[in-house]
C-alpha cells in the first residue's frame, strides 16, 4: 500500500527540467513558459516586421519549453495599441509563420494568444467600432477610457467567427497552441466581469450567462480546429470591488476543463496584470494559480515575479502549478537566464 503511494508521489520528483505531455503527442521539454508580452515592433497593419522575428528568435534563447507570442488581435475592432500584432487577414500569415518556424527550431512549442480589446481600447485606434458588453468604461490604471457602444447579435458574431478564423490562420501558419485572452481587462475578460458586463439578455447576469460567449468560442474553435491546443489565459480574479471573484475564478476554470480546453493561465483581471498591493516576493499571483490547480487536472501555468528556477522547483512540488511563466525576469536577457536556470539539463 505505502508502496503503491510512493510510486505515484510525482510531485516530490518533478522540477523545472520535468518534461510535460500535452494531447496530440505534444511534449514540452521542460516547465518553463514564455507568457505572451507585448513587443511593439509590428507595423501599422499588424504585420510582423523584421525586429518582431529577432525579438521572438531572442526569447527563445532562454530555453523555455512553451513560448507565447504576444497578444494579437483577431479584427481590426480589437486593436488596442498602435505597433500591435494582428491577425486578422491571410496576408498576414508569412511573417508569423517564420516566428513559429523560429520558436520550434529552438525547441520550444510555439504559440499564440488571440485577444480582441473590446472597450479597452481608443476611438484613434478603432474609429466607431468600439465595442463591449455594455456601454461601460472599462477601469484601467493610469487613464480614462470612453464608454463601448454596447454589442448586438451582429457583433457577438463577428466576434465568434474572427476568433475561430485566427485560430485556423495560426494553425496555418505553424502554430501548436493558441491562447484566447480573457484576462487583464481586455475583451473576454470584460464579458466575465459583473463591472463590465451589465447586461440583461442571456449573455449577462449569472454566472452562466457571462460565461457563454467565451465557452461559445472554445467550442467554436474546438470543432474548427481539432488538432491544435487551445489555452484560455484567465484571472483568478478581478482584484476589483465587485468583479469576478475568486470563487467564480474557480467555477471557471473547471467549466474551461469540461469544455475541452488543454491548458489554463492564470493571471489577474480587470485592472491588468501588474502586483496586487498585498503580494510580496516571487510568485505574487501563484496563490491564485494555486486554487485553480486544485480544482482542474489539465495543467495550470503560475506567473507573476518568478525569477529564479529554485522557485519553480518549489512550486512544482508542492503543487501550486505545472507549468511557470517567466516573463520580464526572461525579457531582460534571455541566454543569461537559460545559463542561469536552465544550464544543467
Ligand atoms: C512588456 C510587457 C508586455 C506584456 N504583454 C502582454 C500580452 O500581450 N498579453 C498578456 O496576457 N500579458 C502581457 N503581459 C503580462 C505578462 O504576460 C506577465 O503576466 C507579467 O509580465 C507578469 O509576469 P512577470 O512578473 O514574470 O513579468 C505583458 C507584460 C510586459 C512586461
Amino acid at each position: 500500500m505505502g508502496q503503491s503511494v510512493a510510486m505515484f508521489d510525482f510531485a516530490s520528483d518533478l522540477s523545472r527540467f520535468s518534461p510535460l505531455h500535452l494531447p496530440q503527442d505534444r511534449v514540452l521539454k521542460n516547465r518553463v513558459v514564455v507568457p505572451p508580452m507585448a513587443s511593439g515592433t509590428a507595423d501599422a497593419d499588424g504585420k510582423v516586421t523584421e525586429r518582431t522575428v529577432e525579438h521572438y528568435r531572442r526569447l527563445a534563447e532562454s530555453g523555455a519549453g512553451l513560448v507565447f507570442v504576444e497578444y494579437t488581435y483577431v479584427d481590426q475592432s480589437g486593436k488596442s495599441e498602435a505597433a500591435q500584432l494582428g491577425i486578422q487577414t491571410q496576408g498576414h500569415l508569412s511573417g508569423l509563420r517564420q516566428i513559429a518556424e523560429e520558436l520550434r527550431t529552438a525547441g520550444a512549442l510555439p504559440a499564440i494568444q488571440l485577444t480582441h480589446a473590446g472597450g479597452k481600447t481608443e476611438r484613434d485606434l478603432v474609429g466607431d467600432a468600439m465595442m463591449g458588453p455594455s456601454a461601460v468604461p472599462v477601469p484601467v490604471k493610469d487613464r480614462a477610457l470612453e464608454a463601448p457602444r454596447s454589442m448586438d447579435a451582429v457583433d457577438l458574431a463577428r466576434w465568434r467567427s474572427a476568433f475561430v478564423a485566427g485560430a485556423m490562420r495560426a494553425h496555418a501558419a505553424g502554430f501548436a497552441m493558441i491562447e484566447l485572452h480573457a484576462a487583464h481587462g481586455y475583451g473576454l475578460n470584460q464579458w466575465l466581469s459583473p463591472l463590465t458586463n451589465r447586461r440583461m439578455d442571456e449573455y449577462g447576469g449569472s454566472f452562466a450567462n457571462r460565461t457563454r460567449l467565451l465557452i461559445e468560442i472554445v467550442f467554436a474553435i474546438r470543432s474548427a480546429v481539432p488538432d491544435l491546443l487551445l489555452s484560455v489565459r484567465m484571472p483568478g480574479q478581478d482584484f476589483l470591488e465587485g468583479g469576478l471573484s475568486a470563487e467564480e475564478g474557480a467555477r471557471l476554470a473547471a467549466l474551461l476543463e469540461r469544455s475541452g480546453v488543454d491548458l489554463i493561465d492564470v493571471s489577474s483581471g480587470i485592472g491588468g496584470w501588474r502586483r496586487p498591493g498585498d503580494r510580496k516576493g516571487e510568485g505574487y499571483l501563484v496563490p491564485e494559480a494555486r486554487r485553480i490547480q486544485d480544482v482542474v487536472s489539465v495543467p495550470v501555468i503560475g506567473v507573476g515575479g518568478i525569477e529564479s528556477g529554485e522557485y519553480i522547483d518549489e512550486a512544482l512540488r508542492d503543487r501550486s502549478l505545472s507549468l511557470a511563466a517567466v516573463g520580464r525576469a526572461i525579457l531582460r536577457d534571455p541566454s543569461l537566464w537559460r545559463r542561469r536556470n536552465l544550464a544543467c539539463a
